[in-house]
């Protein structure tokens, strides 16, 4: 360490444990160079180690954790992580996916950032930050398999999901001096659920008046995250779309071995590499430390260790601009191979320096606000509940008979919807197929079948439109309550009507 170091930075910083995962494959290396570096930086720092992975499956926990592991990680309130590995078969589930369910980690941060020239990328001076939200959309994991030829998964978007998501999208462009915030969606096409997340944004912005903002259709904003990343800083998106642009971005700066990641949450927050346990190089000295040490980096802007994070980060990317590199980094110029501890040795040498070509970086010293927790329900958060009106019902069908001909199913259907109800129009796989239609549109064995109120409609007129349909010898698989929301319909029209 450089005496310039000692010198420079206010130590010691108050004492803090942190909760450590070491992971499996390539996990317990590339945590000790890691902790060796934090330890060097941040003397404040004790470690609490937690067995997560592999040692907990093999301990019979299919969870990958075992209860106390979860209870020191809540007290920590933070979890440095390793890579684990899941154990493919024997029902385990990924560690990954039920920290995030248990510990409400609701949001994922990617920075993804080229550090051209020293490692060529194609899109020098990208730095950018996805901001996915983590919990909702498609990975709730409510999926029903309907009739013989239709499967479905539930797109659960909600109002204080997105509050927070985009709250803390704009928290943390404040914190980290970005710029802009770019909200992608697909608006659209989905005009309710990813609707609101848009929605949502907009009014959030509005009390971020220095911030830029923009909203973009996903398929066009992955393209340009692609082809153009430098047009962007913060970008805030639902789970689905984030997922694949995290990846996207990653890959486009061309270091996914460098990249980091945080996910936030209410009761713990957890940093974590992005890569994987690599078990192909595992125990040989040849990995790439540097995603789980940018993480940690994270962390502490996280915890408000302000100086040691500089003071890491600095020393890294003064590290690279020598040209000291682990062997899986492509690399221009003079370079100097090395091994996974005596990167670390480079980095921890340099502690106290900045880098002259790559941008350094300042944290704050002041620690990163979550936001407060939704509240749980709608009358403490000040807003009222909207006048709710019935209007309708959907019956969603499992029906193959008649040559699947619409006509004859709108006609037994016309036959049960009175006295309470209409029949308004029935639809294949979203597409209007009765009354009219095309004849030439693919029907399934699926069918939305909507009933409209004809002056009586109640969730009691409902059971009876469905037992007249059962009665019917037809299959209902599930139904939808049609209700106008102050006014609003709160349902999608068919498309094709
Ligand atoms: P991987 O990211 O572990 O490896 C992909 C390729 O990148 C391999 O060739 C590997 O050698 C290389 N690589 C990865 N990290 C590296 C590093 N730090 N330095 C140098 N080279 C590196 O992905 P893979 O092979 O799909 O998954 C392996 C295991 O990791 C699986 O059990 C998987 O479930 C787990 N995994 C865990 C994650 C986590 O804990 N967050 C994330 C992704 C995968």
């Amino acid at each position: 360490m450089s005496a310039q170091f000692e010198n420079r930075l206010p130590f010691p910083a108050p004492a803090r444990s942190i909760a450590v995962a070491h992971g499996d494959g390539i996990g317990p290396e590339i945590m000790a160079a890691t902790l060796r570096v934090l330890g060097a930086a941040d003397p404040g720092l004790t470690f609490h180690e937690v067995p997560l992975g592999l040692k907990a499956y093999e301990a019979g926990h299919a969870a990958g954790f075992t209860p106390e592991a979860l209870e020191a990680v809540t007290r920590h309130g933070v979890l440095l992580k390793a890579p684990l590995s899941t154990p493919q078969g024997g029902g385990y589930k990924s560690v990954n996916v039920t920290l995030r369910k248990t510990l409400g980690l609701f949001a994922n941060v990617r920075p993804c950032v080229a550090y051209h020239p020293v490692v060529p990328a194609t899109h020098p001076g990208m730095d950018l930050v996805v901001v996915r939200e983590n919990e909702e959309d498609t990975y709730a994991g409510i999926e029903h398999r309907q009739t013989d030829e239709v499967v479905q998964c539930l797109k659960l978007i909600t109002r204080p999901g997105c509050e927070r998501i985009v709250r803390h999208a704009f928290e943390y462009a404040l914190a980290n001096g970005r710029r802009k915030v770019t909200c992608m969606t697909k608006d659209n096409i989905m005009k309710l659920t990813d609707g609101l997340f848009h929605a949502v944004f907009d009014e959030v912005a509005a009390g971020y008046p220095g911030i830029a903002t923009e909203h973009m259709i996903i398929d066009i904003g992955t393209a340009r995250v692609a082809t153009r990343p430098r047009d962007f800083d913060v970008i805030v998106t639902p789970n689905l779309y984030g997922d694949i642009l995290s990846d996207v971005a990653a890959e486009v700066a061309g270091s996914i071995g460098f990249a980091p990641s945080a996910n936030i949450g209410y009761r713990a927050s957890m940093f974590e590499a992005v890569h994987g346990s690599a078990p192909d190089i595992a125990g040989r000295d040849l990995a790439n430390p540097s995603g789980l040490l940018l993480s940690a980096v994270m962390m502490l802007v996280h915890l408000g260790r302000g100086a040691p994070a500089t003071a890491i980060h600095n020393a890294w990317l003064r590290t690279l601009e020598d040209g000291v590199l682990t062997g899986d980094v492509p690399a221009a110029g003079k370079v100097r191979r090395v091994g996974t501890q005596a990167f670390a040795d480079a980095v921890i040498e340099r502690l106290g320096q900045r880098p002259e070509r790559l941008r350094p970086v300042d944290y704050p010293s002041r620690a990163e606000a979550v936001p407060a927790a939704p509240k749980p329900r709608l009358a403490e958060t000040g807003r009222v509940p909207a006048d709710k009106q019935l209007e309708g019902v959907d019956l969603f069908l499992h029906w193959d008979q008649d040559g699947r001909s619409p006509a004859a199913l709108g006609a037994r259907l016309e036959r049960i919807a009175g006295p309470e109800f209409t029949l308004e129009l029935v639809t294949n796989r979203g597409v209007k197929v009765y009354p009219g239609g095309n004849p030439h549109t693919l029907c399934s064995d699926h069918w939305r079948c909507r009933f409209r109120d004809a002056g009586e409609a109640s969730p009691l007129a409902i059971t009876r439109l469905m037992a007249r349909a059962a009665e019917a010898g037809l299959d209902v698989v599930k139904t939808e309550n049609l209700y106008r929301f102050d006014g609003k319909a709160g349902y999608s029209q068919a498309q094709g009507a």
